[in-house]
């Protein structure tokens, strides 16, 4: 099982099928706010469809593949902190999304630090990826909080919400991370 105390408000809990309504909730209350960004959004319209992606994440977890956790501030579900591993290749994507009210406190900045120090801690992987649209400004200070380097922008990589969008690729190499308290 997968669980990581983040500070004392925040924790990251592999998401399970017990949670599919509570996520299911938040993702439908926050599906304006979500849709601008992530394209899985409008496909997720009923319980089923986030026990269905609980389900598979469960899957990846246990092929050694990736993670898919929930993140609870003050014991609530405010958003989700996911990683693709290969565990080969040594590398990670990392992913997230928060609910709207829950931003500009800084939660997924720690979430995603927490994240990363036990990606190349536990997990020994060696470069951890972050992509955003280049737009998206506030994905893409993430990254750039927690000192990954800018590597490129793939053009046309997504189409979101009828129009394609550009993506920044960060990488942050395992030799260059500066655990909490050092950036
Ligand atoms: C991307 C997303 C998770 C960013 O959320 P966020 O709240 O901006 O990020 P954080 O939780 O790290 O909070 C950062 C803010 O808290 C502030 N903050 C307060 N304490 C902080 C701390 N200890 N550490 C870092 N930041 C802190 C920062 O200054 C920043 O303030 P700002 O909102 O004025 O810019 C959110 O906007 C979102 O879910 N968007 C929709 C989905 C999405 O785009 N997902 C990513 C796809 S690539």
């Amino acid at each position: 099982m997968f669980s990581l105390l983040v500070d004392k408000n925040i924790q990251l809990r592999l998401l399970e099928e017990t949670h599919a309504e509570e996520l299911y909730l938040l993702t439908d209350q926050n599906r304006e706010h979500l849709r601008k960004w992530l394209s899985w959004v409008d496909k997720v319209v009923s319980v089923q469809d986030t026990r269905n992606f609980i389900k598979l994440s469960l899957k990846q977890f246990e092929a050694n593949k990736g993670i898919q956790a929930g993140i609870w501030y003050k014991e609530m579900l405010v958003g989700v902190i996911g990683c693709e591993t290969d565990p080969e290749d040594k590398t990670a994507t990392i992913g997230y999304w928060l609910a709207a009210p829950f931003q500009s406190h800084g939660i997924m900045t720690k979430a995603c630090r927490a994240l990363i120090e036990y990606l190349f801690r536990e997990k020994a992987m060696n470069r951890i990826e972050i992509r955003c649209a280049v737009e998206n400004k506030r994905s893409r200070a993430i990254p750039e909080r927690l000192g990954f380097t800018q590597e490129g922008v793939i053009r046309n990589a997504e189409l979101l919400n009828g129009r394609y969008v550009d993506h920044v690729i960060y990488g942050l190499h395992r030799k260059d991370w500066k655990p909490k308290g050092q950036l």
